[in-house]
Formats: structure tokens, sequence, C-alpha cells
């Protein structure tokens, strides 16, 4: 293997979404931090309600306030078309909506079904086709959810590619949960593949159970080259009670390294940013390559 992998930074989005202490100073100068790391792609922020999810607050601020770098896309979650627009104000280079393959994540984490979430990003999609802004579009729990169990994965099929066919240019796969093992993940991603290209697929691994990278690399067969992690593991979901951070970005990096494959990030500037995050928030980086390093 010998390639390019981009990843799509998701530490000051779904890494901090649950954290209860943290602060917008802490959010802007965690996405200042890894915006010298050579990261192209920053989820930066979430407009989503304030009653919902309120370490998200004040999206439109941090998008204001955070130093922009040429060359890195600043996006951010938008459920609705209230959030879209103000994520439009906010100067957002991307957005993201986001859907699920159970019905039971979907109505507690967005408050509706399946089929009303898709319904609600059509005018998302609209006013972003009209604006020119690139749109990603998350599928959560497609390899279990924490209230269905078991999800079919011809149902992941069924998100991925309606949200594929409403415009989003990228369909990432959430492992929302990070129950999921590597030849179940390979063998969803090529169902997955067989619906919306490959070149159009993230993957999007919690860690949980400690199988993300093991997971991304099954998926790193099947040609996946777009990968979402978050910066010293952090993260979990709301909505998704027990679920655990997201695959640690330094893990990531060192593996993808390792296997001779380019992602343009700087290890050592990155486990720097995830160790400042780390101690303004009072606890150690899930990230095991942080760990070793910052340990010599
Ligand atoms: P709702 O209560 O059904 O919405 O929530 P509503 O339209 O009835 O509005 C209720 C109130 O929210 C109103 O305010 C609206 O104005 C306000 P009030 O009149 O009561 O004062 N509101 C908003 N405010 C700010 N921004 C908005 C917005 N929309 C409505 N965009 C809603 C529906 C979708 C808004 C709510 O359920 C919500 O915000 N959910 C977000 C949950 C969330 O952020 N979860 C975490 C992200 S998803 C995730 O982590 C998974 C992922 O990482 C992938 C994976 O791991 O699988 C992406
Ligand atoms: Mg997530």
């Amino acid at each position: 293997m010998n390639d390019n992998v981009e990843i799509i930074e998701v530490g000051p989005r779904d890494g901090l979404q649950n954290e209860p202490a943290v602060t917008l100073e802490q959010r802007i100068e965690l996405v200042n931090l890894l915006s010298d790391t050579g990261l192209t792609h920053i989820e930066a922020a979430s407009f989503v309600s304030p009653k919902w999810v309120p370490q998200m607050a004040d999206a439109d601020l941090l998008m204001q306030r955070i130093e922009r770098r040429s060359g890195i896309r600043y996006s951010a979650l938008t459920p609705n078309l209230k959030g879209f627009e103000t994520a439009v104000a906010s100067q957002a280079d991307e957005v993201a909506v986001f859907g699920a393959a159970s019905e039971g994540f979907s109505q507690r984490n967005i408050n509706c079904s399946i089929a009303e979430s898709l319904a609600r990003f059509e005018p998302v999609m609209a006013a972003a086709r009209a604006q020119k802004l690139p749109v990603r579009g998350y599928v959560s729990c497609t390899l279990g959810c924490p209230i269905d169990g078991e999800i079919e994965i011809p149902k992941v099929a069924d998100v991925a590619e309606r949200l594929y066919q409403m415009g989003c240019y990228e369909i990432s796969l959430g492992d929302t949960v990070g129950v999921g093992t590597p030849a179940k993940a390979k063998a969803m991603v090529a169902a997955v593949a067989e619906r919306v290209p490959v070149s159009a697929l993230a993957l999007h691994f919690h860690d949980t159970y400690g199988q993300a990278l093991a997971n991304v690399l099954a998926c790193l067969d099947l040609g996946v080259r777009r990968i979402d992690s978050a910066v010293a593991g952090l993260g979990g979901c709301p909505y998704a009670p027990g679920a655990s951070g997201n695959l640690a970005t330094e893990d990531l990096v060192y593996m993808l390294h390792g296997l001779g494959m380019d992602t343009g990030v700087d290890l050592e500037r990155l486990i720097i940013a995830g160790n400042h995050i780390c101690q303004q928030l009072n606890k150690a980086p899930q990230s095991k390559v942080a760990q070793a390093i910052l340990a010599k």
C-alpha cells in the first residue's frame, strides 16, 4: 500500500461534544492548534440546538474567532435549515447532515424517524446547492445501535445511497458505539460500496471496544482512503450512552505512516494539540501512540 489518505479531524466537534465542562476558548484553541498540524479538514463545530448539546453552543462565535489557515476546510454539523443558515453566515467551508441506519437512534439523536430526517435534509441540500457548499452525510449505527441492537447491512446501504443521491459528496459510515469488529466492518463497507462509489466513502469508527484501528485496516483493503478520527481519542455521542471516544488521530497517523501511506500530518504537532486539550480537560490522552511518546 502506498498512497494518500485524507484524515477528517473531528476532535473539536465529536471529541468535545460530550465534555461537560469544555469552554468556548478551549474549543477555539484546539482548532487553532490542529490547524498547525498539516490536517486539511477540521470538523470544528456543530450548529445544533444548544438545549440538546450545550457543549456545542456558540458555534457561530467559534467559526468567527478561529484563525483560519489556507488549505484547511473548516466544517460543521447542520441538522436542519436553521443550523445550515447560521453555518453559512458563520462562513463554514462545508457542512454535514447526519442520519442513522437505526430508527431508535434517529429518534433519540435528532428527534425524528429516518424517513423524516431524510425529508428534513432535502431543503438543506437544496440551499447548499444554491450556495455551492459541499455537504457530507453521516450514517450512524452502521455496526450496531445502543437502542435497537443489531443493524441489518442493507439498511445501512439504503440510507447511505439516499444521502449520496441527495447530493452528499461523501458518506461517512459511523460505528457510533464502537462495537464493530474487522470482518463485520469490511462486510458492511463492501456492501455500501456496491451502491456508493468507494471513493465517496469515509470511515468514522469509535473505539469503545478497542477495535477502531483494526476496523480501519480491514477497510483500507477495499480502497477507502478517507478516515475520521479525533485527536487524543476524545469523544462520544451524548445520545449513545456507553460509547467512548473516536479512533485517536495519533494512532491512525502512526499506523498509516507505518504502512507507507501519506497523510500530510505532523505527528509531533498533533500530540502537542492533543496533550494540550487533555491538560485543559484534566484527563489523559486516550491515544496509545501519544502515551508512548509522552512517556519518553
Ligand atoms: P427538536 O426539539 O425536534 O427541534 O430538535 P424543533 O425544530 O422542535 O426546535 C426545538 C428548539 O430548538 C427551538 O427552540 C428551535 O429554535 C431550536 P425554542 O423555540 O424551543 O427556543 N433549534 C435550534 N437551535 C439552534 N440550532 C439549530 C436548531 N434547530 C432547532 N440547528 C434537533 C431537533 C435536530 C434540532 C435536535 O434534536 C438536535 O439539535 N439534535 C442534535 C443532537 C446532536 O448534536 N448529537 C450529536 C451529533 S451526532 C453524532 O455524534 C454521531 C456522529 O459523530 C456519527 C457517529 O458517530 O455515528 C455524527
Ligand atoms: Mg461520532
